[in-house]
């Protein structure tokens, strides 16, 4: 069997990343962090379209030698055309471009969100892949989506948020609460200790499979400056429980929808994805729906769950078999088809 090596670079937001990728197999995958965001409470894009400059050279270099390659063994590029931040999409796909003609190989425009759902097609030894067909739920600080995919390539947005994406949610809750960016990971500690009934928030009332998270974020705000009015220290003493029980309203949230998703298509395996499924109270709350409705639900290695390139890899190797290359005009686009 042929080997196909296949380098790929993800920078659609504020991580700088790059992958090699031997068939279906990762060799490496490198992301570099930009923490510079931090103290401004979410991602700067014109910071984060610097860093790209500053990482995209270094990150592929470290990529193909931890590969134990060199970059004359690749076989094509496979890069991020978007959804993202145009500044941020362009130093990927520039880079991208100017690699693939310097080495005369093909070039692969990946849609980021694509790559978010078939992150669980890269084989990783005692990973159990998905089979069509599969419902995908896609979480992180960008997106939230349920999708229906009957193939490889054969996919359709059946949910959708209609204003704030499931991380935004957790990061505006905790920024409310005045804890720092990002704040999903923090609720999600806090939420441990906490009750997760304490604080009985209303969920919203959204038709179909479609999400709304605004009205929770601004009802949690309510709720924080009554109480804090009444008690100064009320965050500190019930920080706990307040946590537990943002995050039990958000999982109930998702619960309710693929609950609707399974019954609405007969599917009933779920694959997760996005930086969201690394939150414990998701993953604990899928693991009970195994054994109480008798789904399958398919968990990435974490790594392959937030923002990487190795998942915009496994997409571009598979393009690769179909002869499925883009044309050296191909443009990043902030928004993009599905
Ligand atoms: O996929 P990701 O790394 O980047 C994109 O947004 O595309 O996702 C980041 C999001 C942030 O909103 C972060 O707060 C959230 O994932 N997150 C979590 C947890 N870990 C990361 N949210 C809740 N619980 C967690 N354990
Ligand atoms: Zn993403």
């Amino acid at each position: 069997e042929k080997k196909i090596y296949t380098l790929a670079i993800e920078s659609s937001c504020d991580d700088t990343s790059a992958a090699i990728l031997c068939n279906d197999k990762v060799l490496s995958n490198i992301v570099a962090r930009q923490a510079i965001h931090e103290e401004y409470g979410g991602v700067v894009p014109e910071l984060a379209s610097r860093a790209h400059q500053q990482n995209i050279v270094p990150v592929v270099d470290v990529a193909i030698k931890k590969a134990g390659i060199t970059k004359e063994d690749l076989d094509c590029i496979a890069f991020t055309q978007g959804p993202g931040l145009m500044g941020s999409l362009l130093v990927g796909g520039s880079f991208a471009k100017s690699m693939s003609m310097a080495l005369g190989i093909p070039l692969i425009a990946v849609n980021h969100m694509k790559a978010h759902i078939l992150a669980h097609f890269i084989d990783e030894a005692g990973y159990e892949k998905p089979t069509f067909p599969f419902l995908a739920l896609t979480i992180s600080g960008g997106h939230t989506q349920i999708v229906k995919l009957t193939s490889f390539f054969e996919m359709e947005i059946i949910g959708q948020t209609t204003d704030d994406a499931v991380g935004e949610a957790f990061d505006k809750s905790a920024k409310i609460m005045g804890l720092p960016y990002p704040g999903g990971p923090l609720i999600d500690k806090f939420a441990q200790e906490g009750n997760p009934k304490a604080f009985p928030f209303t969920k919203p009332k959204m038709p179909g499979l479609d999400f709304s998270f605004s009205g929770l974020k601004t009802q949690i705000l309510y709720f924080i400056q009554k109480n804090v009015a009444i008690n100064s220290n009320f965050i500190e003493e019930n920080k706990a429980d307040i946590c537990a029980s943002i995050q039990h309203t958000i999982v109930q949230i998702l619960m309710d929808k693929l609950k609707l998703a399974v019954a609405e298509t007969g599917i009933n395996k779920i694959a997760i994805g996005g930086g969201v499924s690394a939150n414990s109270g998701i993953r604990a709350t899928l693991k009970e729906a195994e054994r109480k409705y008798g789904w399958t639900t398919y968990i990435p290695k974490f790594e392959y769950t937030t923002d990487n390139a190795a998942m915009i890899g496994i997409v571009g190797y598979y393009n690769f078999l179909e002869g499925n290359f883009s044309e050296a005009a191909v443009v990043s686009k902030a928004r993009i088809e599905f």
